[in-house]
């Protein structure tokens, strides 16, 4: 049973929202509870289907994992497992994150290779290349990752081609245990991953430099379970940042981080927005139609690639001609033939995206493609003329929880439609 959602344009959003915690941060807090032997508590997890995935990738190797509320209880006491299998990875890639933290405490891994996805090839040769400069060996087996530390891993210098957000993270989990120091340099340097090292560092590993491109990492011998906050997720409020410009509303995000949303803040303005950073979070508002913006996406502290496809809903209507360019993935704009069968005028060449605002768009059926071309275009059906549908509507929900209540209680008019396969296509 696939999920679309059927959206009313032309509601206009007011009020406020609490921001969840940070998808791309809790996975990696959840992978990184394996390293301690004992319970970990992890607060402010969002319950989406991506966090429902990594508990399932965990009781596959032997930890209990207990929800109540926003917290989850991890119990990683026990002798761990080996394999995460095909299906969990299949799901979700994220699930590669327990190379890391397996490798650091058992030595061995067996991970089914991730394949790639809507928005590019997805590789993990960054993550492989770092582990194997600390001693592990590699092998393939029918699809399967197989990773082996003869012995302890030692620390060792590692430069990252790329400041890989996923990489970054498997070598720092591994690197906490290893033998000596270990530097990664062109390290990756998301919020998420500084919240990654506090976990860490709570926990007692020995971690400096985070935020910037160079880290280092002193291997300790044994970690102590805590209980650690997620940070709000950053994207999630950019998407409701986004919500509120679409409409020409006014929404206070409560909890949202305006630290971690500089430059998506700063080209908001620049659109037109009003912005205004209070003690409880960041408040956005718009009264008139957006003016174009040229964008590029890079990695942090550049403009975030995750929501490329949420601001080119709302430039699609702007005043004037936006250039997006997207550094970060291969392929991020399939899900531009979508917004253009609502009425958009978007052409795009390679990583470049030329987007000729328009008066309205249209409602059309549409189809989430991925996760955030999914928010793309939940975005551009709230501001579109008429009843959008837009089915596999299950892709958003990896990443949002409860996003069309959410909505709902902003103002928007939106119901969820269980839509399921025909028995057999005639
Ligand atoms: C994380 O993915 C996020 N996912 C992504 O969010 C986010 O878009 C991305 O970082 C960039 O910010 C999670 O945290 C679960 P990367 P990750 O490794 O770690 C290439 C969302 O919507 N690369 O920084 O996979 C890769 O192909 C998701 O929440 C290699 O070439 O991102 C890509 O082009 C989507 N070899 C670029 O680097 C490698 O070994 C960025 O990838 C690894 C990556």
């Amino acid at each position: 049973m696939v999920d679309r959602l059927l959206i009313t344009g032309g509601r206009r959003l007011a009020g406020q929202i609490a921001v969840g915690g940070a998808k791309n941060s809790a996975l990696k807090v959840m992978a990184a509870s394996l390293l301690a032997e004992g319970q970990t508590g992890i607060r402010n997890v969002p319950n989406i289907a991506d966090t429902r995935t990594m508990a399932e990738v965990l009781g596959r190797l032997g930890a209990g994992v207990e929800r109540r509320d926003g917290s989850l209880t991890i119990d990683a006491s026990g002798p761990l497992g080996l394999e995460t299998p095909y299906e969990l990875v299949r799901r979700m890639r994220a699930s590669i994150l327990v190379l890391g933290p397996m490798l650091a405490r058992t030595g061995r891994a067996r991970v089914a290779m991730p394949g790639g996805c809507n928005i590019g090839r997805r590789k993990i040769d960054l993550h492989i290349r770092g582990l194997e400069r600390m001693g592990a060996q590699f092998s393939y087996d029918h699809g399967y990752l197989v990773a082996e530390a003869a012995s302890r891993l030692q620390g060792a210098v590692v430069s990252l081609d790329f400041p890989s957000v996923g990489a970054t993270e498997n070598i720092m989990m591994a690197a906490v245990s290893a033998v000596g120091t270990t530097v990664i340099e062109n390290a990756a340097r998301e919020p998420e991953l500084q919240d990654l090292a506090d976990f860490l560092v709570a926990m007692g590993a020995r971690i400096e430099g985070v935020g910037t491109p160079t880290i280092e990492i002193v291997g300790v011998d044994s970690f102590t379970p805590t209980v650690h906050p997620v940070i709000p997720d950053r994207i999630e409020a950019g998407t409701f940042a986004l919500a509120a410009c679409v409409t020409r509303g006014d929404v206070s995000l409560r909890g949202a981080r305006a630290d971690h949303l500089d430059l998506v803040l700063a080209k908001l303005e620049e659109a037109g927005a009003s912005i205004s950073v209070e003690e409880a979070g960041v408040r956005v508002a718009m009264d008139r139609r957006p003016s174009a913006v040229d964008l590029v996406t890079l990695p942090y502290p550049g403009f975030p690639t995750d929501l490329q496809p949420p601001i080119m809903a709302l430039l699609a209507t702007a005043e004037g001609t936006s250039i997006i360019t997207e550094n970060v993935f291969e392929s991020r704009f399939m899900f531009v033939d979508e917004l253009n069968r609502m009425g958009a005028d978007i052409r795009t060449e390679g990583h470049h995206a030329v987007v000729r605002g328009v008066d309205r768009l249209s409602s059309a059926p549409v189809r989430a493609l991925d996760l955030r071309a999914g928010a793309a275009l939940i975005l551009a059906a709230l501001g579109a003329d008429g009843v959008t549908e837009i089915a596999d509507i299950g892709h958003v929900d990896r990443g949002y929880e409860d996003i069309d209540s959410k909505l709902s209680a902003l103002g928007a008019e939106v119901s969820r439609q269980p839509s399921f396969q025909p028995a057999f296509s005639p």
